[in-house]
């Protein structure tokens, strides 16, 4: 007997066979019959979650097609991510126009100005949450939103540990917006007004009307800072469409595009499934081909440490992307795109000049053009696919290999006694190139705290020439690893118009800003055998990027008596005052989320993902 639904429809053999308890159910049908709880009775556990999903209005037709889910990552403390209900509604049209089932469900979402300690710290959380409910739910395939800076690499992170077929949807960029005439936008001109507000050069009026338009609009910041980095490298992972999917701004409609047939490609992928699963469609070379993109626009060092930590989520390229890659890579690619911080302009120029499409076809003499893209196609067919003939105005924001704005390696990794495991700079952010090559007295600050306690006193003993060094600001030392690289200039030296100093920490920097600014020194100074946490006021600080050097001029003895001096001072203190809290020991005992961080963060040069996280880590069936 054909059975009928309450609307009419006869129902097919496979919505009749979920009640044949004489067929087992396969956890690998798809679907709504993938990964049921476990209540030991296969069938009554697709019976009772049909139960509740009806509770929704669906009918029997509607649940036996493939399930596309989509990320929501919309938050009211996330103005990056305002347009994410538009692009919902637009995912969902191109996944029913393909014959999918859209279903949403949220994860947690982060914002840069919104999260205390910092976006970073939450980083490995939002990749958790992303995996498990990736992996917990009957979901074939998902479509990701995200944009905000963490959001992109959380959501690739665990992406690729749940390997499941999925797809970055990127939020876009803001509008720029403007001041008297001259363009600003979120956040290099926040900092670059900032700057000159605090040296006097402008007055409260001036600064508050900058404060109006620096975000005109929603979207994730409107220049190459870290999000629109990670669009761009999720683009030259082969993840995103090249014409739109990292550049059209948030409020486009061709944002909205994006979206539909992001939706259509999500169901697509089925056709193929076990060949979308990231962990077979990314290779090494996808992972080169990002890194060659990371240096070609100048991105953001964030940038670093995300593609680490990715490259080490997947059991084939895990300890294959080092910080030496970056480099070698670098030195062989010029800085192409010439947008703030390195540059001039901002996302909508680079969007208007052709963007990652214009991007590609300059570089395609130094990409892996077999590396195999979303739609299944190795990039090099999908640039045949997609001629791109530059213009004049194209030319300007995306110039070709011949005619660079920086000749190679805007990014460099660089090594000494200060820095055994690696530290980063961006090169081609430096305002005064003159201190690439520098050596000075150091002016050191234990931690933030300290920093803006002394920063701006008129009696600290620091000179243009002088060395910021910011300890205490690592993965574990301030959980998060906060952007407070960018040390500020001292508001003495400032106000004698010193606009860049060689500053060096442990911390990050955002990618919106700029300077002459050493990032990410491995080992943090919070660990007790870290030489960058025994610099002392006065210390010689010689760096060398041409040559990667970045030297302590201490000897090799009077370092190792600090670093013992140290940990008897450490003990010492621990117990006379056994409330005294040094991060080092004391995250043995942290409780939660906190501890669960402070006790698993790897280093920065590692990609400051949770150890068990890595593919190194415990296999998770
Ligand atoms: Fe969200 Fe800059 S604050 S991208």
């Amino acid at each position: 007997m054909v059975e009928s639904n309450p609307d009419g429809a006869a129902k097919d053999g496979s919505i009749l066979s979920d009640y044949d308890l004489n067929t087992p159910i396969s956890t690998d049908q798809g679907g709504l019959r993938s990964n049921l709880p476990g209540y030991g009775d296969a069938h009554f556990s697709l019976f009772l979650r049909k139960v509740f999903i009806k509770a929704l209005g669906y009918t029997d037709e509607s649940l036996s097609k493939p399930i596309i889910g989509i990320i929501n990552t919309f938050s009211s403390f996330n103005p990056c991510h305002a347009q994410v209900p538009q692009l919902i509604e637009a995912t969902k049209r191109g996944i029913l126009s393909a014959g999918g089932l859209p279903m949403e469900f949220p994860t947690i979402s982060i914002h840069e100005s919104f999260a205390n300690p910092t976006s970073m710290y939450l980083r490995n959380l939002m990749s958790m949450d992303t995996e498990e409910m990736v992996r917990a739910q009957p979901v074939d395939a998902v479509v990701m939103i995200g944009g905000c800076d963490k959001t992109v690499p959380a959501q690739l992170m665990g992406g690729i540990s749940a390997n499941k077929p999925f797809l970055p949807l990127i939020t876009g960029p803001m509008m720029p917006g403007s001041v008297k005439g001259v363009r600003v936008g979120a956040c290099t001109d926040c900092r670059n007004n900032w700057a000159k507000f605090r040296a006097g050069e402008l007055d409260i009026e001036d600064i508050m009307d900058v404060n109006e338009e620096l975000a005109p609009t929603a979207g994730t910041c409107g220049v190459m800072g870290t999000a629109s980095t990670m669009a761009c490298v999720a683009a030259g992972l082969g993840l995103v469409d090249l014409r739109a999917g990292a550049t059209s701004p948030a409020v486009s409609s061709a944002r909205l595009r994006v979206a539909e047939t992001t939706g259509r490609q999500a169901v697509k992928m089925l056709e193929d499934a076990e060949a979308f699963r990231p962990q077979r469609l990314l290779a090494y070379e996808n992972f080169v081909n990002a890194i060659v993109v990371l240096q070609a626009i100048g991105g953001s060092t964030n940038a670093v440490v995300h593609l680490l930590a990715l490259a080490n989520r997947h059991p084939a390229v895990r300890g294959r992307v080092t910080l030496r890659t970056f480099d070698d890579v670098g030195a062989a690619t010029p800085l192409l795109v010439d947008l703030k911080p390195s540059g001039d302009g901002y996302m909508t120029d680079f969007h208007r000049a052709g963007g990652m499409l214009a991007l590609m076809h300059a570089l395609r003499p130094l990409l892996h053009l077999g590396a195999r893209t979303f739609t299944g196609e190795p990039l090099g067919a999908v640039l045949d696919a997609a001629p791109f003939a530059p213009f004049a105005y194209s030319r300007r924001v995306v110039r070709p290999l011949a005619d660079p704005l920086y000749a190679r390696s805007s990014l460099a990794v660089l090594y000494g006694n200060l820095a055994p495991r690696g530290a980063v700079i961006k090169a081609s952010a430096s305002k005064d190139r003159r201190l690439l090559c520098h050596r000075g007295r150091a002016c050191v600050f234990r931690d933030s705290r300290d920093l803006s306690a002394r920063v701006d006193a008129e009696d600290l003993g620091v000179a243009p020439d002088s060395v910021l060094v910011l300890q205490g600001v690592g993965p574990v030392g301030h959980p998060g690893m906060p952007e407070a690289g960018l040390v500020p200039i001292p508001r003495k030296l400032a106000r004698r118009g010193v606009a860049d100093m060689l500053r060096l920490s442990d911390g990050r920097m955002s990618g919106t800003a700029g300077g002459t600014i050493v990032l990410h020194v491995a080992p943090e100074a919070a660990d007790p055998a870290s030489v960058l946490g025994v610099v002392r006021d006065g210390d010689f600080i010689s760096c060398d990027v041409p040559r990667r050097r970045l030297h302590l001029e201490v000897d090799d003895a009077e370092i190792a008596r600090r670093i013992e001096l140290r940990r008897q001072e450490t003990a010492t203190a621990a117990a006379a005052l056994p409330g005294r809290r040094d991060v080092w020991e004391a995250r043995k005992t942290t409780r939660g989320y906190r501890g669960l961080y402070e006790r698993h963060v790897n280093q920065a040069d590692e990609g400051c993902d949770f150890d068990f996280l890595t593919a190194d880590g415990p296999a998770n069936t």
